[in-house]
């Protein structure tokens, strides 16, 4: 097919342009038509321009006019004039101008929408995913995506500019479990084999190091076989980095140097030098959360010394069996009705707290309401939590800490979201450090690794990492942003010894180590430098940076809740012969007896 090419874009015309012959390419955004004359918003990924077809113009473009529907792909020629004064539109780039119609070939049709491109759709997620190539027209999604981008080219240009390596790792791996279950890939040639999809490329970055690539980090593709969440997906993409000869804290500045550049470059956002350490007990007890959102306060207190005197008894038996009786004050919601305080009860109880507590201060500054009669002594409460007239006084008590502090964070975290705390255009950093290197697996009875198996104990705890497992910290760090996980990352053991005591510990015998991580412990035996590394989730971060609170708003083609594709529909079956290729039979599956 023959057209004119375009000569600018939809987002170029300048006040310089008036009175040039331009050809436009793009898509039809929206038309109208006012009394004889068709104004038509031309769309590309850089903007939109107005074309306007005159009432007297020749009767083959006005047809022209008449045949283009929204979608079209239109090639347009015309001269660039001036919109009369009152014609301004002054919220679009091109806005003081038009360009007036000579010639409009249309390149392709397009058949009626599934739903209207526009940048706030109510079309539900299943429909935009089905039709992701139209939804993706959208500005506020091609915002989106030339987001992600910017953020990949700061970060490489960031990283290569510290001297580090991108390195890609294969994808195609040994399949060796990080946590989540892994995707399998059959071997055609090896029957009864399979490659693994990499969880992450954990292993391979540290087999990097012992070849001696010591600054090294990739964009790097991960795949987990896990239920979906807003910010997870089973295919997602880390800044994956390794460095040698490196102490946490290295690790720590490098990450807080690439922050603030990739801030700086993508959103002229300033971010501080470095970000808060707050050790993960510390966490625990102050926000119930290892990832806390810093970006409000309502800090959760410790209620223990207004317990011995009063006459609640479950506050006390919570204290004497060890636990924790915990309180915050949500400043001036002592208005909030019993339904609200039982709507955040309930919040409460999915952290399995057995219930939750409360009283209001009144405008006098006594305790009123809920628990308060066991506390006679208003003013030793409200000076010791800080609270004043109309606050409100939440208290959660549990034997075991763990259960009062998350139950309560979670308290927190639902209150900072209705009460409209959670600022999108605010980013707070942290770093969780001191981590515990294990976790007790009540279900299975046994220890397992809280990050994984590769991570060096804190040099302390060295002597006591059989006899007290609980009790040892690892030398590994979360950094948190506004309540998300955004990386992860420790230093790693180099020493084969010390690892084969921490796969004991995880119940591993020597036997299922050799054969899972073999080749690890082999490598290890060559010189391995000392070496540690982290890896922020790119998708999450670029979802944070975007003002979303779901993953998939920042993947171009991401998978549905349900792990699934609806627009490719995938996973999907193949055909017997593709089967009989890689030796796989389908066992169909049982349905449950009547
Ligand atoms: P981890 O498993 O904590 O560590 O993952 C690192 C970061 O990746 C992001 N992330 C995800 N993002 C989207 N969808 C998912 N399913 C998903 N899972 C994880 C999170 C997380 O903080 N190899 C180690 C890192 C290391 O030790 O260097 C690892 O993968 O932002």
């Amino acid at each position: 097919m023959q057209y004119q090419k375009r000569t600018v874009t939809c987002g170029d015309l300048g006040a310089a342009d008036v009175g040039k012959n331009v050809v436009l390419n793009g898509w039809v955004h929206r038309k109208r038509n006012h009394g004889g004359i068709s104004f038509v918003n031309l769309r590309d990924r850089y903007g939109i321009t107005q074309v306007v077809i005159d009432a007297d113009s020749p009767p083959e473009l006005q047809s022209a006019a008449t045949e283009l529907k929204p979608e079209y792909c239109v090639a347009v020629q015309g001269i660039v004039r001036a919109r009369p004064d009152t014609m301004v539109n002054p919220d679009m780039a091109t806005g003081a101008l038009e360009v007036q119609a000579e010639d409009i070939t249309i390149l392709s049709r397009c058949v009626p929408l599934p739903f209207q491109i526009e940048d706030k759709t109510n079309a539900n997620e299943d429909l935009r995913l089905t039709y992701r190539y139209l939804d993706l027209r959208s500005f506020s999604m091609q915002k989106k995506i030339r987001l992600r981008h910017e953020t990949a080219f700061a970060v490489r240009e960031y990283l290569v500019g510290q001297g580090f390596y991108e390195i890609e790792t294969p994808t195609f791996i040994r399949s060796t479990p990080e946590g989540a279950r892994d995707y399998l890939v059959p071997s055609r040639l090896y029957p009864g084999k399979f490659y693994a999809l990499p969880q992450s490329p954990q292993l391979y970055k540290q087999l990097l190091m012992v070849s001696g690539f010591d600054k090294y980090f990739q964009l790097a593709r991960c795949y987990r076989d896990e239920d979906a969440r807003g910010d997870r997906q089973p295919e997602f993409t880390q800044i994956d980095i390794e460095m040698s000869f490196v102490r946490r804290d290295d690790i720590l500045t490098m990450v807080e140097g690439l922050m603030g550049y990739v801030f700086k470059k993508v959103l002229n956002v300033e971010l501080p030098a470095q970000f808060v350490r707050i050790p993960y007990d510390e966490a625990m007890e102050r926000f119930g959360s290892d990832k806390p959102d810093l970006r409000f306060g309502m800090e959760m207190q410790d209620f223990s010394p207004y317990v011995a005197d009063c006459g609640f008894q479950a506050f006390k038996d919570a204290l004497a069996a060890g636990g924790r009786v915990k309180a915050i004050v949500v400043s001036g919601k002592a208005d909030y009705s019993r339904k609200q305080i039982e709507e955040l009860e309930s919040q409460a109880k999915i952290y399995k707290a057995k219930g939750m507590a409360w009283m209001k201060v009144n405008a006098q500054g006594a305790l009123e309401g809920g628990v308060s009669k066991y506390f006679p002594d208003a003013a030793l409460v409200t000076r010791g939590l800080g609270a004043k007239p109309g606050d409100l006084i939440l208290i959660v008590a549990d034997a075991k800490a763990k259960i009062a502090n998350t139950a309560l964070g979670g308290v927190r975290s639902k209150l900072g979201k209705e009460l409209g705390l959670l600022d999108p255009a605010v980013f707070k950093f942290a770093w969780i450090v001191d981590f515990p290197l294990f976790e007790f697996n009540e279900d299975e009875n046994r220890w397992e690794a809280a990050h994984h198996m590769f991570t060096m104990p804190q040099e302390q705890y060295l002597d006591t990492l059989e006899s007290d497992p609980g009790s040892v910290k690892g030398d590994l760090y979360d950094l948190v942003m506004n309540g998300y996980e955004i990386a992860s990352g420790s230093i790693r053991i180099h020493d084969s010894e010390l690892q084969q005591r921490i796969f004991r510990i995880v119940g591993m015998t020597d036997d299922e180590a050799q054969k899972k991580f073999g080749f690890l412990l082999e490598a290890f035996k060559y010189g391995p430098p000392p070496h540690g590394g982290i890896a922020p989730g790119f998708d999450r971060l670029v979802m944070l940076m975007a003002g979303e609170t779901s993953i998939k708003e920042v993947i171009a083609f991401p998978k549905n809740t349900f792990a699934m594709s609806p627009m490719d529909d995938c996973p999907n079956e193949v055909d017997e012969k593709q089967l009989k290729e890689i030796h796989i039979k389908i066992v169909p599956k049982e349905e449950p007896k009547a």
